[in-house]
């Protein structure tokens, strides 16, 4: 996964190589309650996704230099997703005027 993409990002607007498999990067507000993730879908969990920064994604022409292995400890991972659990609001989802 991630070698090819299916849907090619920015470049689709610019016509540019360098925008190949390049996108807008997501609010976090409410992660938690937004699966599945990424542009495609590809991922039914935080915890993968977590897992996929933490191995430093796959290899791709355009990908960022920041996004590279982080060896967190499974300690370290918890506290992630416990973080990224944190981003939920409550009281806008529960709130009868938006069901
Ligand atoms: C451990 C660090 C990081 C965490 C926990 C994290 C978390 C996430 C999550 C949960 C998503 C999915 C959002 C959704 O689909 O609604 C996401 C997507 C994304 N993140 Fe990160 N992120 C991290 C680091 C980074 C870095 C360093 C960059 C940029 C260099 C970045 C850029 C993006 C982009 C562009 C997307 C959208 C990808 C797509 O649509 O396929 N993230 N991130």
């Amino acid at each position: 996964m991630y070698l090819n993409y299916a849907d090619s990002g920015r470049m689709r607007v610019t016509q540019l190589p360098q925008d190949r498999a390049k996108f807008k990067v997501p609010s976090l507000r409410n992660v938690a309650l937004t699966a599945p993730y990424m542009h495609d879908g590809s991922f039914t969990s935080l915890q993968q996704v977590i897992d996929h920064y933490n191995s430093g994604g796959q290899p791709h022409v355009n990908k960022s230099t920041l996004v590279h292995p982080l060896n967190l400890s499974t300690q370290e991972k918890t506290d992630l997703l416990n973080f990224l659990n944190t981003l939920s609001d409550d009281s806008f989802v529960r709130n009868n005027l938006f069901n």
